[in-house]
């Protein structure tokens, strides 16, 4: 029985045991080792240290924690020196450097030293005094005030010369001491200027063509605020007026005026007497910009004499009577027979001064009856009244208002041809 339990606690010894007791401890391997740094770049994984350093250059970390070299073993460069160990006269100072890499970097053979030393140690002395502190002298006096009026600031200085510092020692505190000062002067007030004024009033109703436009003015006051008087202030910088143009009024109207009247044209007429006209233009200046236009005429006449009579052309006078109704070939007078005669009638052309012709006849012919009464014989012919013409105006006639109407009796020839 104890055997038996002695056994089983026996294999799990040899179980528990068993990982340990192998060289395969387990070790994180990486791609890379810096030989500059010692460090280690790219973690694979935990493999045995045999399986990492398959490759030459990857680099691992055991249960040390620090990093290793797959390499074979050999020295890193040496580091920086460091500080010397002390800040003034002499101390000393060190480097080292690391063995990387699988084996021994030493060679125990070699009597030179240098070859195996992994630290180095050298005198050193950065400066060739310790400094030492100074002790200030007396304050001096207090400087003028930094302002000219009203309140400013007042220094002092002191050295550190009592005694003064070895091997660039200082003194401990300040070497200046400031305070207000009063110098009891009113400063100067500089003048400023007031906001701008309104615009004032133009000094035109209306712009002239070709002329300078009105201008309009501005102020303002150097009371914003006044210079003082005691001590004297600057006045304000600039100009108290300022003016501009008034471009935005109308243009001025310009009232049209007469230009010269241009010369005589020819007489209108070769004879008797005519006229001659002049003419003249509303150009100077022509009204502009509802301006009034040109009172007058623009053209005028004068009478012109020829010192000629002009032709006169012919012109009918009136016609003369007609003359006695008969027949020329019949030796027997016709009046009062169905016999047709001719009578005519004439008329006078009046021209004069080489005037035209008058047109037309002179004489005038017409057929007639004769149906004038003889001593012997009265010739008397059936006649007939017209229709009433129409009633006249009223008049006064006999003592009363009265009007009148009229029909005419003429003769009715029904024979006559
Ligand atoms: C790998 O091994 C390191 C030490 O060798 C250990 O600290 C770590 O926990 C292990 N990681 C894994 C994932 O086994
Ligand atoms: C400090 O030392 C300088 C140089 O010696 C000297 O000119 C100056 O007056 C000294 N100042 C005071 C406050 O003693
Ligand atoms: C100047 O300083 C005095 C004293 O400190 C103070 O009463 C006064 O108001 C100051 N004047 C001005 C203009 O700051």
């Amino acid at each position: 029985m104890v055997y038996k339990m002695l056994l089983v606690f026996c294999l799990l010894c040899i179980l528990f045991l068993l990982p340990e007791a192998t060289d395969s401890q387990l070790v994180s391997c990486y791609y890379e080792f810096d030989r500059h740094t010692g460090s280690c770049h790219g973690l694979i994984g935990n493999v045995t240290q045999d399986e990492c350093c398959l490759s030459y250059y990857y680099g691992f970390r055991d249960e040390s924690g620090e990093c290793k070299s797959c390499r074979k073993a050999s020295w890193s460069a040496w580091s920086p020196w460091s500080p010397c160990s002390v800040s003034c006269l002499k101390g000393v100072k060190q480097r080292r450097r690391r063995c990387d890499g699988i084996g021994e970097c030493q060679d125990p053979k070699s009597k030179d030293k240098a070859k195996t030393q992994t630290q180095q140690i050298t005198v050193c002395e950065d400066q060739d005094c310790c400094p030492e502190q100074g002790g200030w002298a007396e304050w001096g006096e207090w400087q003028p005030c930094s302002a000219t009026c009203e309140n400013g600031t007042t220094v002092r200085h002191r050295n550190c010369s009592n005694p003064a510092p070895i091997c660039g020692g200082l003194c401990d505190g300040q070497s200046l001491e400031a305070k207000p000062c009063e110098t009891k002067v009113v400063c100067p007030t500089h003048g400023g200027w007031s906001e701008w004024g309104p615009w004032g009033p133009c000094s035109g109703t209306c712009r002239k063509e070709g002329s300078v436009p009105p201008s309009q003015q501005r102020r303002r006051s150097c009371t914003n605020p006044p210079p003082s008087s005691d001590p004297a202030g600057r006045p304000c910088p600039g100009d108290e007026s300022e003016s501009q143009d008034c471009d935005f009024l109308v243009m001025c109207a310009i009232d049209g005026n007469w230009g010269r009247w241009g010369p005589l044209s020819e007489c209108s007429v070769t004879c008797g007497v005519g006229q001659e006209f002049r003419s003249r233009s509303c150009d100077s200046p022509a009204p502009k910009y509802g301006g009034r236009p040109c009172v007058g005429d623009s053209s005028a006449s004068e009478v012109c004499k020829t010192h000629k009579p002009c032709p006169v052309h012919g012109e009918w006078e009136e016609w003369g009577e007609w003359g006695p109704c008969d027949k020329t070939t019949y030796s027997k007078p016709i009046s009062c027979t169905k016999k047709t005669g001719s009578q005519s009638r004439r008329r006078v052309c009046f021209r004069d001064f080489d005037g035209a012709p008058c047109e037309g006849s002179i004489v005038d012919h017409r057929h007639c009856y004769d149906l004038t009464d003889t001593k012997d014989r009265p010739c008397k012919k059936p006649g007939q009244y017209t229709e009433w013409g129409e009633w006249g105006f009223c008049e006064p006639r006999q003592g009363a208002l009265k009007r009148i109407r009229e029909r005419v009796c003429v003769h009715t020839l029904p024979e006559f041809e």
